[in-house]
């Protein structure tokens, strides 16, 4: 069995982890921008897909990944998890519709409340108590969620045609065509110290040092992870400031 993720702040990492580990000890598990990962799910038959809803939707980059390797899917039983800050109508419905296209059988589905990546945002700030809690329950989930999976009762979060009309209609609509232009606001301010971390850990290799500045390529897809890892808080993408970083390990650490 194999686990394929993008994890921009180690909530979807942990969660796939946590469900293939009960599921099946043997399971070898890659981040999806690994060189690995098209050959892995090539020698693979049951491939469970995870990634965190960005705005009810798909990661471009898991959008793209999944578009741009379109051969790869057919006969393939797919289960897909997604993580989300809060909703997410049919966050892995709009993989399964990609997927299906590309001649793939979507086995199940499992979305998972975990702590909100977003960074820059003090709407969507929370308390260290509450993201403690919100782990705690999902990991209460993942492990019923499991038991269901070893007895192929596999849960369908976000398959319906409901879940669709709740995704579209709640948010996806709204930001339709918007999202393109978001990935380009990323910015680096003056307190960098161009340790180089943001390049090294980009999943897109989306940015590069350049001339003593780092530099955006404009291909991020919005993970957050160089938001939640700049040890100067120097980057900022949806708000102007970084009110807390968002990794998942500090919220374990207690
Ligand atoms: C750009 C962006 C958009 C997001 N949009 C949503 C959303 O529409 N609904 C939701 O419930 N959570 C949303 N989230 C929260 C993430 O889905 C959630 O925090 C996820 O667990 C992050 O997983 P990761 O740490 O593996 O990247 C968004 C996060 C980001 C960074
Ligand atoms: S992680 Fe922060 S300080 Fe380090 S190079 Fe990137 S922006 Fe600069
Ligand atoms: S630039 Fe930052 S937010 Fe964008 S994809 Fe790379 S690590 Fe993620």
């Amino acid at each position: 069995m194999l686990g394929v993720y993008l994890s921009g702040t180690g909530n979807t990492k942990h969660c796939i982890e946590k469900l293939l580990s009960l599921i099946d000890k043997e399971s070898v598990i890659v981040p999806i921008e690994n060189n690995d990962s098209i050959n892995l799910i090539k020698e693979n038959k049951t491939i469970y897909l995870a990634y965190p809803t960005q705005f009810s939707n798909i990661p471009y980059m898991v959008r793209d990944f999944i578009k741009k390797n379109k051969d790869i899917w057919k006969g393939k039983n797919i289960f897909l998890l997604t993580t989300m800050g809060a909703f997410s109508g049919d966050g892995t419905g709009c993989a399964k519709r990609i997927l299906r296209k590309y001649g793939a059988k979507i086995i199940g589905g499992l979305q998972i409340h975990m702590p909100d990546a977003v960074a820059d945002s003090k709407m969507l700030k929370k308390t260290f108590e509450e993201n403690q809690r919100i782990i705690m329950e999902a990991d209460k989930k993942i492990e019923i969620a499991s038991k269901n999976i070893i007895n192929k009762k596999y849960p369908k979060e976000g398959l319906s045609f409901f879940s669709h009309l709740l995704g579209l209609f709640g948010q996806r609509l709204y930001f339709f065509n918007k999202t393109n232009k978001y990935s380009k606001k990323l910015k680096i301010n003056n307190d960098c110290i161009e340790c180089g971390l943001c390049v090294k850990n980009c999943p897109m290799s989306n940015l590069i040092i350049k001339n003593g500045k780092v530099v955006s390529l404009n291909k991020c897809t919005m993970c957050y992870r160089c938001i939640s890892q700049c040890p100067k808080k120097a980057i900022t993408l949806l708000g102007k400031k970084v009110y807390e970083q968002c990794r998942f390990e500090k919220y374990c650490k207690k």
